[in-house]
């Protein structure tokens, strides 16, 4: 509710919901002394409509509107180590980097990769 540009639904031909992305902006990075920046809290596509491009397309509109409307510098989210299908979509297809292993991030125990993707040339 608090930032509604930054978050998109994928819909099939019917208007029923296939996928999400959900973001928000760090808007105290600027008295952290950090540069403003985005954050994906969650993404997912329904199983049958997975390999279509959906997710890629969800991140890209999200991070676009993180620049045009927050100007935004970088991107940022965790995934579980073990995650090897969203590890792909950030990294191969979208460019994010590994910023840093976080032990035990998760209540089960797995790691997180802290992953970021600078926005500076969107
Ligand atoms: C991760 C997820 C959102 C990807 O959604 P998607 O719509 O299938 O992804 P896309 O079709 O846009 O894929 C883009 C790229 O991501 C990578 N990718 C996606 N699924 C992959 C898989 N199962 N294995 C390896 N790489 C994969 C590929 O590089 C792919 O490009 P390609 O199809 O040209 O090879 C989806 O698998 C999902 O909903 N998973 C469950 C929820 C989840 O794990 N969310 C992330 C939490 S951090």
């Amino acid at each position: 509710m608090t930032w509604p540009q930054i978050s998109y639904v994928a819909e099939d031909h019917k208007g029923r919901i296939v996928g999400y992305v959900l973001a928000k902006i760090e808007e105290d990075a600027e008295e952290k002394g950090e540069p403003i920046h985005g954050h994906v809290n969650s993404i997912s596509v329904l199983r049958s409509y997975r390999r279509l491009g959906l997710a890629k397309k969800l991140m890209l509109l999200s991070q676009e509107a993180m620049v045009s409307v927050y100007k935004a510098q970088y991107v940022s989210l965790h995934v579980r180590k073990s995650n090897k299908a969203a590890i792909g979509l950030y990294r191969d297809t979208l460019g994010f980097e590994v910023a840093q292993v976080e032990k035990k991030y998760y209540g089960d125990g797995e790691d997180a990769l802290s992953m970021r993707l600078s926005l500076k040339d969107t």
